[in-house]
């Protein structure tokens, strides 16, 4: 990789020893995926921040480091609420360690702002160039809002901070982001099933470029289940939706196999007529989807907000439970800069009993162990709830999890 007189300099320690380490990161990456250069990116997002997964290694690692995050940069969920982590479960020894590691972050010019939907605060623009870690935010920032990233290890993202660079490669250029292949849904969809369709399909792309035929159009809530899943379920980090995602428009024919007069042929495979697909496909089986997004469960916790709830989500579940009280332990996890803009919803959440947490989630935090048997309205949720958390996980929408919090108030 073609590293510029600075960048060199910065390589050979001329900027001290914990620039010269994220440097030797960046090459390394470069290296293996062939990237010919480094690029500016315009923000940061940073993996690897629950005590939970770190321990004692991770946090003396980041503890030692010195440098300030040379672009915006924020972190994903922590082991616990920073404020709430007594009311959550939390035990204050763990407690401690997850706050000196917040701080250590902190002190590298990090934002403590730990979230998996950066999005809601700060929107990248269509072809930014980003270094995100959460595997659902680099598929919203790639997929939804036509930005540009790989889905980064947590030193990988944390050394492209300190540097304000990322290698150019994968997908940060344009050819590595044609999808490879196309997913037909015959039945309109909504709300957690499009999360059962991420978990169904994301096991068939694994870590290949779906772009799907849909009969219904998903809000942007929709698509955020829909990534969230794929990339649990299989390892998505981009994905397109016909007439919907930005970035149908680079599909460069040449590439594609199957050609106009093929497609409408074939009546149920209604697309534009401008598109070329790929012919590799997966044909969704839609009553399997629908049966494994309306599960019906007797849970002990009620977990929303996975991916971190939107402002649009919050409003709904505020809707939906119509001032009843939660008769079961029911979390809604949001970002914490999201939820102090909207102070109204948050105390009607918890006018409720609603648990509304701040800067962590239900599968990232030690808290969430104690339950046994978990209803989420996210496919990601249930993909991770079994092995994470060691609890049994029943995927519902978020109506039919209100439902089941109020017991039929
Ligand atoms: Fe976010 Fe936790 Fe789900 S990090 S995507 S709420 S598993």
């Amino acid at each position: 990789m073609h590293l510029s007189k600075e960048e060199e300099s910065i390589y050979n320690g001329a900027q001290g020893p914990t620039l010269q380490k994220m440097m030797e990161i960046l090459v390394a990456l470069g290296d293996i995926y062939e990237a010919k250069q480094l690029i500016p990116i315009r923000s940061a997002q940073i993996a690897g921040v629950s005590y939970k997964t770190m321990g004692d290694a991770g946090l003396e690692w980041i503890a030692d480091l010195q440098g300030t995050a040379k672009v915006p940069a924020v972190l994903n969920p922590a082991g616990m609420d920073r404020e709430a982590f007594a009311d959550m479960g939390v035990d204050a020894a763990f407690a401690r360690k997850q706050e000196q590691l917040l701080r250590a972050y902190e002190r590298l010019g990090i934002k403590p702002e730990c979230t998996c939907t950066p999005y809601y605060l700060e929107r990248p623009r269509f072809g930014d160039h980003l270094a995100w870690s959460e595997s659902s935010a680099v598929c919203y920032a790639n997929s939804v809002l036509g930005a540009r990233t790989n889905r980064e290890g947590g030193p990988s993202a944390l050394a492209a901070a300190l540097l304000g660079k990322t290698p150019d490669y994968g997908l940060h250029i344009t050819e590595n982001r044609y999808p490879t292949v196309t997913v037909k849904v015959k039945e309109p969809l909504r709300g957690a099933e499009y999360g059962a369709l991420g978990f169904a399909a994301g096991a068939q792309v694994g870590d290949g470029i779906p772009i799907f035929s849909l009969k219904s159009r998903p809000s942007e809530d929709e698509l955020k289940h829909l990534g969230a899943a794929l990339a649990a379920a299989g390892a998505v980090a981009l994905f397109h939706v016909l007439d919907v995602t930005p970035e149908q428009y680079i599909l460069p024919p040449e590439r594609m196999e199957i050609g106009r007069q093929e497609l409408e042929s074939e009546d149920d495979w209604q697309v534009p007529t401008r598109f070329f697909l790929p012919r590799d496909r997966i044909e969704v089986d839609v009553d399997a989807v629908k049966s494994l997004a309306h599960q019906r469960a007797e849970p002990d916790l009620i977990a929303l907000g996975c991916p971190h709830a939107s402002k649009e989500e919050l409003d709904e579940i505020v809707r939906l439970l119509r001032g009843r009280r939660v008769r079961v332990e029911t979390w809604v996890c949001t970002g914490r800069s999201l939820g102090q803009r909207h102070p109204d919803v948050i105390a009607a959440l918890r006018r409720s009993g609603v648990k509304v947490l701040y800067d962590t989630c239900m599968v990232v935090s030690p808290a969430a162990g104690r339950f046994k048997r978990m209803m989420v309205d996210s496919g990601k949720a249930l993909k991770y709830v079994p092995s994470m958390c060691g609890a049994d996980a029943a995927l519902a929408t978020t109506e039919e999890c209100i439902e089941a919090a109020c017991r039929g108030d």
